[in-house]
């Protein structure tokens, strides 16, 4: 029997890709097959976030779960990968002297390295460096488990906003060699994958040197659109300040890059934005999102919101509002501000107390989700195109397709030979988190 690989993932898009470039490493590396019982694991992994408060905290509770497992099982390896790695460090060996060893997000592809050393030789199992070019160029080939992948395009981020830990704990940005997008692409294609998403800390902010030009985020759009079998293109997460002109073009030329886009707007209020360091203002915020609609009206935006911000007072919350029922968003994602260690915002005067921002974050969160259900009942009728994922959870007489705002649509269909494809469905009912639909033939 081989190798056991137990590995848990929190937090964002960028992890998963992570946890799932880790499985491809180790299983070409060191012939692992995955386990979802930690308990008949040979290798445990916590591939950790720290992006809000309590992060380490859980992190440091699961690993006394198991450190039980490792009293049974003395062989056990525990990895400690992600944010929280990058952020504590050695911290996490002096507290827990039992994990074997600790990676960061840019140095996965060290992990069938790092297992081998052993604790007797002295020398710690830790890395927690940034060669991310070197992690891009150490990636096997990618393989696809669906209709739907990932692709990772920059790493990191230089944004440095005030609140955020994450240019800390990933780096600055880097982008990935153009030609190693677009072969992903083409082997991803060529495996069955009808739909992808970019992905990056701050995916339109990509640029690189390409035959003697810079290419950006819509070239790689413009590009991957031209790669048979590739029918529908997203990118996330995206900043407003780099939805760059020939960005908002694309939407024009590249029918298959989707009618939703992801604009962390974070608040409503320029005072706000300009404390957070986000160096843009609502008014360009609204001008970009116009300026798509006018392209395609159809457009759903969502976004990241951050309430209880320091010094975020009932006015600027009230700006905030305003945006939302301007903008009417779609699925959004909201918070209460969380002080990160490290990060510039924890030295700002915050005299809100916490009963004043939880009342915020329950006002703006009723409206999002009224938006969300407006949005889920005005699509009952409409035929939508929309990309088969696969057989639904709930039947199996039935299967599961997206839109391109991205709802699931379960509908009755008994045969397989739909999942990967764009077909038509009549939405027929909007429940809170699917629709229901019917097949739509012409
Ligand atoms: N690159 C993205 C953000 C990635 S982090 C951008 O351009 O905005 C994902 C979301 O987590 C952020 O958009 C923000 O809303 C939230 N977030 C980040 N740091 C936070 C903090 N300290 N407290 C509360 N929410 C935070
Ligand atoms: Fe964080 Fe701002 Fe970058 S939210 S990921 S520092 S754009």
């Amino acid at each position: 029997m081989g190798t056991k690989l137990y590995i848990k993932t929190f937090g964002c898009q960028m992890n998963e890709y992570d946890s799932d470039k880790t499985i491809d490493i180790l299983k070409e590396k060191k012939d692992v097959s995955i386990t979802d019982n930690p308990e008949e694991a040979d290798i445990v992994l916590l591939n950790t976030c720290s992006i809000r408060e309590k992060a380490e905290d859980k992190v440091y509770s699961d690993l006394g779960r198991l450190r039980k497992l490792k009293e049974k099982n003395p062989n056990l390896k525990i990895g400690v990968g992600g944010c929280v790695a990058t952020q504590e460090g050695e911290n996490i060996m002096k507290r827990a002297p039992y994990v074997d060893l600790i990676y960061g997000p840019q140095t996965l592809h060290k992990v069938p390295d790092l297992l081998e050393i052993k604790k007797e030789s002295g020398i710690k199992a830790i890395d927690i460096t940034f060669p991310i070019e070197e992690k891009f160029d150490s990636l096997p080939a990618p393989s696809s488990s669906g209709p739907s992948s990932f692709v990772s395009i920059m790493e990191g981020c230089s944004k440095y906003c005030s609140f955020c830990v994450v240019p800390y704990t990933r780096g600055e940005e880097v982008s990935r060699k153009p030609i190693q997008i677009f072969d992903e692409v083409a082997r991803l294609a060529e495996q069955g994958v009808s739909e992808i998403t970019f992905i990056g800390q701050n995916v339109n902010s990509y640029i690189m040197p390409f035959n003697g030009r810079l290419l950006r985020l819509s070239d790689l759009i413009e590009i991957a659109s031209h790669i048979d079998g590739i029918k529908r293109i997203r990118y996330t997460t995206s900043h407003p300040l780099d939805m760059t002109d020939d960005l908002i073009e694309v939407y024009k030329s590249v029918p298959q890059l989707v009618s939703q886009l992801h604009l962390p707007v974070q608040s409503g209020s320029n005072d706000i934005l300009k404390s957070m360091k986000r160096n843009y203002t609502v008014e360009l915020f609204i001008d970009i999102v116009e300026r798509i609609k006018n392209i395609r009206p159809e457009l759903r935006v969502s976004s990241d919101f951050i309430v209880g911000f320091p010094g975020e007072t009932n006015i600027d919350f009230k700006k905030t509002m305003e945006l939302v029922n301007y903008i009417k968003f779609d699925s959004s994602f909201s918070f209460i501000y969380s002080p990160r260690p490290g990060t510039p915002a924890t030295k700002l005067d915050d005299p809100t107390d916490m009963t004043e921002k939880k009342e915020r974050l329950k006002i703006l969160q009723s409206t999002l989700n009224r938006f969300h259900q407006n949005h889920s009942k005005s699509m009952i009728g409409n035929i939508e195109r929309c990309l088969v994922t696969g057989i639904s959870k709930k039947s199996p007489d039935q299967l599961q397709a997206r839109t391109e705002c991205n709802r699931v649509v379960n509908f009755d269909f008994n045969k397989m030979g739909l999942i990967g494809n764009i077909v038509d469905i009549k939405v027929e009912n909007a429940l809170a988190n699917s629709l229901l639909g019917s097949l739509h033939v012409i």
